[in-house]
């Protein structure tokens, strides 16, 4: 019996049906393309075994958007992609893929999976291996499952050897009526595929060429059918899509919940795949957590929180209507209500940034303060620094950004301006409503605003009175 494996992966796909321009195997799903995810779990799967495996997949439309974005993945730096010029079918993906990667006829078995399913695990890959590997006459075997509505998918029959797959638009009034249904996921010796693949013909419905013409009744192959249907949901319109995705991100927030993550109201997060919450958490309701978040233990985040490709250390607090974008916010610090943080911005522990205050690009390090109404930017702010309200560093003159840097245990007075670049030293003090425009040394005491005028009596001049 052989041990090695070549995983093919359809992709070169337009979606037709999804009625956008991106290649469907790109549709994001929980924040990911839904190639990511058959991908995924087809490494998993070929981890896991002790097969020699290589992941191949077949790109056509748009390609150059799925080879970049293969590119882009450092894990999946190493998977070739093979190239199908004209959609004219699964099969012709195949062949295409045995074309551009010859040395996939060496692999014993070939295993096809498509792009457009996001949820299949390595779980079904496994079990339909094991099915292969217990029978070793089989030449293939095929995922199947049953269900009330078998519509669009291609319907199983069962002949007395094997079986044979007719897609929907094939099957007559009768064959329609079948519920086990193809998953398009199979394993194959690819000894079988060599024999079979050239001979499949485009003489159906479709005009295509039909990856399901390598299952035929005279075969020794078979179905595998799955008690689920949930890990084979195909994609193919924008309606699917949505329902995948909403299974996936109720199952992420599920298996959080399984982990020690408290949600309030699970049912109002909206939640991408990849975001990671710690233990002992507590996600109040009408939070959205996007892209590479990673959230630590025992944090709190507040109502309708926006935070995306963040990293919220332990202990921190993201209180109500805070936007974090690309932000690190370190051990205990608390951000809002209503905080907005931008790209490059770090808060450091036990920092606090208070209501409306802007922070971008900018460091504040342990313990600093920044409580009310202000604006941080290409700031360094020290150690135990507490900034008043109303403070603004002006950071742009019209044409180029500047630096403004403040050191440790210095004190703000409110509504300060800085005019960057500038630099105020450590334990320094600057009075309150001053417009700074000169660096102040350590130690040193800004005051920059006009003196005060005080005429007694004068106010009756300035209070208006009412003309009756
Ligand atoms: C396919 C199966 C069907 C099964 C269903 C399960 C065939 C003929 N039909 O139908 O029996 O029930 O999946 O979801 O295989 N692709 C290419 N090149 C092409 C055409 C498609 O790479 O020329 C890729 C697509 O990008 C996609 C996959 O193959 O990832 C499946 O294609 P799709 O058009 O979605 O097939 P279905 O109609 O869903
Ligand atoms: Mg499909």
């Amino acid at each position: 019996m052989g041990n090695s494996i070549g995983i093919v992966i359809l992709a070169a796909g337009k979606g037709t049906r999804m009625k956008t321009d991106t290649p469907k195997a790109l549709a994001i799903c929980a924040g990911k393309p839904l190639l990511d995810f058959v991908v995924q779990a087809a490494v998993k799967f070929a981890k896991n075994s002790s097969l020699t495996s290589e992941v191949g997949v077949v790109v056509g439309h748009k390609k150059e958007l799925l080879e970049s974005w293969l590119q882009a993945n450092k894990d999946q730096t190493r998977i070739k992609t093979a190239w199908q010029k004209e959609q004219n079918g699964t099969a012709d993906a195949l062949k295409a893929c045995f074309n551009d990667l010859p040395h996939f006829w060496d692999y014993d078995y070939t295993l096809v999976a498509c792009a457009d399913t996001p949820l299949i695990t390595e779980f079904e890959f496994n079990e339909l291996f094991k099915v292969m590997q217990e029978n070793p006459t089989l030449v293939g075997v095929a995922a199947t499952f049953e269900t009330a509505n078998p519509t669009g998918y291609g319907r199983i029959i069962q002949g007395v050897k094997g079986f044979k797959i007719v897609e929907e638009k094939d099957c007559d009034e009768g064959q329609k009526k079948i519920k086990e249904v193809n998953s398009a996921f199979y394993i194959l010796k690819t000894s079988h595929v060599k024999e079979v693949l050239g001979k499949i013909s485009n003489k159906n419905k479709s005009g295509e060429f039909y990856l399901t013409d390598l299952f035929q009744e005279e075969f020794s192959v078979k179905s595998v059918k799955f008690v689920s249907e949930t890990p084979f949901l195909g994609i193919n319109t924008l309606e699917q899509l949505a329902q995948v995705d909403k299974l996936i991100r109720t199952k992420k927030i599920q298996k959080l919940m399984v982990d020690g993550v408290r949600f309030l109201n699970p049912e109002q997060v909206y939640i991408e795949y990849d975001v990671e919450i710690g233990v002992a958490s507590t996600i109040y309701p009408g939070c959205t957590f996007l892209g590479k978040t990673k959230i630590g233990n025992s944090v709190l985040v507040e109502s309708n929180c926006f935070i995306k490709d963040s990293i919220i250390s332990s202990d921190a607090e993201i209180l109500a209507g805070s936007y974090l974008d690309e932000a690190i916010v370190l051990e205990s610090a608390t951000i809002g209500p209503m905080a907005r943080l931008r790209p490059g911005t770090e808060i450091g522990p036990d920092a606090k940034i208070g209501n409306f205050v802007e922070v971008k690009k900018s460091k504040l390090a342990r313990g600093a303060k920044v409580s009310h109404l202000s604006y941080i930017g290409d700031a360094e702010i020290g150690e135990d620094t507490n900034i008043g309200c109303g403070f603004i560093t002006c950071n742009y003159d019209g044409a180029n950004k500047h630096k403004t840097k403040i050191g440790s245990n210095t004190f703000i007075g409110s509504d300060c301006q800085v005019i960057a670049p500038i630099e105020i030293g450590n334990d320094a003090f600057v009075a309150a409503g001053s417009t700074i425009t000169k660096s102040i040394p350590d130690g040193g005491f800004g005051i920059g605003r006009s003196q005060q005028v005080t005429k007694e009596g004068a106010a009756k001049k300035f209070l208006k009175t009412k003309k009756s």
